[in-house]
């Protein structure tokens, strides 16, 4: 294929490069994968309201998330197992999201630890997502390793206290090859009598926690008052309870019921610049891209990533321009239907 021209193209070279059943565990959903397609198709359903006549000649991407500079509102979402996508893993993410002045999630079931990762990542900024599994003591073991390592948030992920049903998995008997050791899924089995209080425990290390996998107005509310920092609208990418909205679709509620006590992320669907554009209008103040950036690492390692959040750049510097907005914050509930 020709140099890749965007995140369709990466996903079409990921395909071809992956074997089936490392491409069945990062593509797949839970169930019928409804949910998982219509992620992408609620993107389709929005049209953006541009505004014509206004002076876009100098306009940035730029913005900033719980306080941190971002060169864009696009960050990058904790995926497990990078490893099976490519032979540097987690490390050609780090490196990748550092150059292009994003952050960086690491997931808990990496393969690769906080420590390598924060290495490859040097001055760049980077959280932790916090699985919490039913041995505590080695859930505390890899936080405190985070902490020691300069990541700079906490990312509790609330939608997993069962792993979803993922049928591509079971028909392939989906198992992770030996040589890769994921360094939390050792741990075996999620903590699922998990519950608000044991927020309160997190928020007890001192970093913001962003509480992961909200999809209704009550939970929000609830995460503001047990002290989270932020929010990310996400059904983990159709992974886990087929049936429930797209991201995009829960993203009102989400904001209505925050009241702009804390900050609203969202993740599910996001392969275009436009598509972030359209969460920001709704309310969102960043995004976060799963597949995207891992079709890129999957066709060609940190150079993949890299381009792919090259790409995603310019298409959200030139929607903007198109739009009438010269920044991230100015686009308004007014710029999509
Ligand atoms: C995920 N996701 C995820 N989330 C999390 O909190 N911890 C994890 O370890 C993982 N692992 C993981 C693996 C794979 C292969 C996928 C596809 C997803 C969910 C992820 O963070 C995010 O919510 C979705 O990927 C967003 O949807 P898109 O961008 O993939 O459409």
């Amino acid at each position: 294929m020709a140099e890749p021209l965007n995140v369709w193209d990466y996903e079409r070279l990921a395909e071809e490069k992956l074997d089936a059943n490392a491409l069945a565990y990062f593509a797949g959903g839970a169930g019928d994968e409804v949910t998982l397609r219509d992620n992408l198709a609620a993107f389709e359903r929005r049209k953006l309201r541009p505004r014509v006549l206004v002076d876009v000649s100098s306009v940035t991407t730029a913005t900033t998330v719980l306080g941190t500079e971002v060169s864009m509102p696009v960050l990058i979402a904790p995926l497990a197992f990078q490893r099976l996508a490519h032979a540097e893993g987690e490390l050609a993410t780090a490196r990748a999201a550092a150059a292009a002045g994003t952050i960086m999630c690491l997931s808990s079931a990496a393969t690769r630890s906080p420590r390598e990762c924060a290495e490859a990542a040097g001055e760049g900024a980077r959280w932790f997502q916090v699985y919490v599994f039913s041995d505590r003591a080695l859930t505390e073991e890899l936080i405190a390793e985070a902490i020691e390592q300069e990541f700079a948030a906490l990312v509790l992920t609330v939608d997993v206290p069962y792993l979803g049903r993922r049928e591509r998995d079971l028909r392939l008997d989906f198992r992770l090859p030996e040589e890769l050791e994921p360094y939390g899924e050792r741990l075996k089995g999620f903590d699922a009598t998990l519950s608000w209080r044991d927020l309160e425990w997190l928020a007890g290390y001192g970093l913001p926690v962003v509480v992961k996998g909200i999809l209704t107005a009550e939970d929000a509310r609830l995460a503001c008052e047990h002290g989270a920092a932020a929010v990310v609208v996400s059904n983990h990418g159709g992974r886990q309870l087929d049936g429930v909205p797209a991201s995009l679709d829960a993203l009102p509620e989400v904001i209505e019921a925050v009241e702009g006590r804390i900050e609203v992320f969202l993740d599910g669907g996001v392969r275009r610049g436009t598509d972030a554009l359209k969460a920001l209008a709704l309310g969102a103040r960043a995004v976060l891209i799963g597949r995207a950036m891992l079709w890129g690492l999957a066709a060609a390692g940190e150079r993949g990533v890299t381009h792919v959040l090259e790409l995603l750049r310019a298409e959200m510097g030139l929607g903007l321009s198109l739009l009438g907005c010269r920044s991230p914050a100015e686009v308004s509930r007014s710029h999509v239907t």
